[in-house]
């Protein structure tokens, strides 16, 4: 009896691990839930923080007149484009280069927890699962300019 157990179980592990394995290598839509409510606000904070004095408070790049002109980090034209690129990208981009006045020293949580208030403001609906910062998950979420 306990060896059918253990048996039945070690099936049911098996399938669940081909199962995580095929949906990592299944590109998914940034419109499927791939950030939380909760990572969106923390994401706000860090904006507040940190990226409103060159991007504006609406992320739409009307920020402080004696800073650098910025662009819109959100909204239909930033998702155009980046469209057809994965959330890899931005996030590199990101962590490696933002904030422009002092590069690399926001944490990958932060970078991820900024892309996630990014998709938030450009409408996109938040889900269960937060932004990950792992590079193979983030690989496989696909940036789509509509849903
Ligand atoms: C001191 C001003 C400044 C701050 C602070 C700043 N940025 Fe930027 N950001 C810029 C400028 C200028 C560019 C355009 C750079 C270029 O085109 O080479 C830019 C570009 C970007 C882009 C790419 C936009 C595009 O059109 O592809 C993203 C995304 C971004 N910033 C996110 C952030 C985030 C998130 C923060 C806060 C953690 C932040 N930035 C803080 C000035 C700033």
């Amino acid at each position: 009896m306990k060896r059918w157990i253990a048996l039945i179980a070690g099936i049911a592990l098996a399938s669940t691990a081909a199962l995580v394995a095929a949906q990592a290598s299944k590109p998914v839509s940034v419109w499927s839930g791939v950030y939380t409510a909760a990572q969106n606000k923390r994401g706000e904070e860090l904006h507040a923080d940190v990226c409103i004095m060159c991007h504006g408070r609406k992320l739409n790049g009307a920020g402080q007149a004696e800073m650098p002109p910025s662009p819109a980090i959100a909204g239909e034209s930033f998702l155009r484009k980046w469209g057809g690129r994965n959330v890899l990208s931005l996030f590199v981009y990101v962590r490696h280069t933002m904030p422009i006045d002092g590069p690399g020293t926001l944490t990958d949580q932060q970078a991820a927890d900024a892309i996630a208030h990014m998709f938030a403001i450009s409408g996109i609906p938040p889900g269960n699962r937060e932004l990950p910062v792992d590079a193979r998950t983030l690989t496989n979420i696909m940036i789509d300019a509509k849903q």
